[in-house]
């Protein structure tokens, strides 16, 4: 009997910013205006998608998701184009939440004037970067936009969107318990039904990087960090959110991501745009894609080959070492049966010894952290992967 071909996800990545800030890695230019060049990139991810189309054959699709940078600058036109030739590629999703289409915001009052035309292109759930919602916060974060602004920006997608979910930015230099607590309650005063907590981490070649090289200020340490995600995981599930992975919390089964999801549960997605990562199962063999970074080597990527990216074949062992990655940040783990390559099972002796130490938790079909192995996750997957 033959499987079914997995089930798709679709990564946009839309690489510009209006302002870079001090913290962010990703991959990101300034938004100078470029109208020719975006209009040219707008064509190239269409030309991707159908190309990956050919590669993938017919899916049933759970999700798009527009991420960057800042896709909330992009001319709606543009989102609606791309979701349009999604929908039209593969087979939307029926029930179970349908097809979830996500686009990520910031919350300046320009783009929250474009919400209502981003829903209209088929937007369903809203990612919005508040960050922060005390106005010194986000000033030391430099970002282009105040609290009231982000306030203003999440009354108006919670009208618009039928789904809304908050990034935050926490273990900020100095942060205490209390101002953490206060924040996170200015958070669900805004009503979202997800909530992405991220401990700050200081990404080498980024300003805040070399801000503290220089002595300009001190991260938080480990004790601190450690309460503040005790004081995260505690406060929301009081709020009635689930942790269902380290940094994401949300207030029910339906309001998990759905896009996140087919990363961490090992589904297959294609990614297009520049540096746009993909896996997809093809022929049985899961398969690596990443795209051309730079925007102009992308266009040309896609102008000479079809496809803007360069695929690897992984192999098994490396295979079922992103699942072991991916599975153990969610609280319904990893199957052991995906681990077979590595060798674990429930019988392990590390396993046993990560049990005892209560760091996993016990069960013969599924290998899954506990809080406290969440918290130590990149040391107990190194710790696995190479017993
Ligand atoms: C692709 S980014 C940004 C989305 C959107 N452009 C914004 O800034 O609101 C997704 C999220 O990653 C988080 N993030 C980025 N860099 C981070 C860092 N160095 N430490 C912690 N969180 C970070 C932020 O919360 C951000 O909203
Ligand atoms: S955090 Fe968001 S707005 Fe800031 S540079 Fe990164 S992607 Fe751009």
């Amino acid at each position: 009997m033959t499987r079914p071909a997995p089930a798709l996800g679709v990564y946009v990545h839309w690489p510009y910013c209006a302002r870079i800030c001090p913290y962010c890695d990703f991959n990101v230019v300034r938004d100078r205006g470029k109208v020719a060049e975006q209009a040219a990139l707008v064509r190239a991810i269409l030309d991707d998608l159908r190309a990956q189309r050919a590669l993938t054959g017919p899916r049933t699709l759970v999700s798009i998701f527009l991420g960057g940078g800042t896709p909330s600058l992009m001319d709606p036109a543009a989102a609606a184009e791309i979701i349009t030739l999604a929908r039209s590629l593969w087979t939307p999703r029926i029930g179970s939440g349908g097809l979830e289409v996500t686009l990520e915001a910031n919350p300046t009052d320009a783009e929250t004037d474009r919400f209502a035309a981003f829903a209209q292109a088929g937007v369903t759930r809203l990612s919005l970067g508040v960050q922060a919602l005390d106005d010194a916060s986000l000033a030391f974060l430099g970002r282009n936009h105040d609290a009231a602004a982000a306030r203003r920006a999440a009354a108006v997608a919670g009208k618009v969107f039928p789904r809304l979910s908050l990034d935050l930015i926490y273990a900020l230099p100095g942060q205490t318990e209390a101002d953490w607590s206060e924040a996170l309650a200015a958070a669900l005063d805004l009503g979202p039904e997800h909530l992405s907590p991220y401990q700050l981490t200081l990404e080498p070649g980024t300003a805040f990087d070399r801000a503290v090289r220089r002595g300009r200020f001190q991260p938080a340490d480990e004790i601190r960090s450690e309460a503040l995600f005790n004081l995260t995981q505690a406060v929301l599930e009081g709020a009635g959110f689930d942790a269902y992975e380290v940094s994401n919390h949300a207030r029910g089964e339906t309001a998990r991501s759905r896009h996140n999801l087919v990363y961490w549960q090992g589904e297959d997605y294609v990614g297009a745009g520049p540096g746009a990562h993909g896996r997809l199962t093809l022929d049985g063999r899961r398969t690596a894609t990443a795209a051309a970074r730079g925007i102009g080597d992308y266009i040309a990527a896609v102008g000479t080959d079809g496809n803007g990216f360069a695929a690897e074949i992984l192999a098994p062992r490396e295979a079922a070492e992103e699942r072991l990655l991916m599975g153990l940040r969610i609280d319904q783990g990893v199957a052991f049966a995906e681990l077979e390559p590595l060798g674990l099972t429930p019988a392990s002796p590390v396993v046993a010894d990560l049990v005892a130490q209560g760091l996993l938790t016990p069960g013969n079909d599924r290998l899954r952290a506990t809080r406290s192995g969440r918290l130590v996750l990149d040391w107990l997957t190194g710790k696995l992967a190479v017993s």
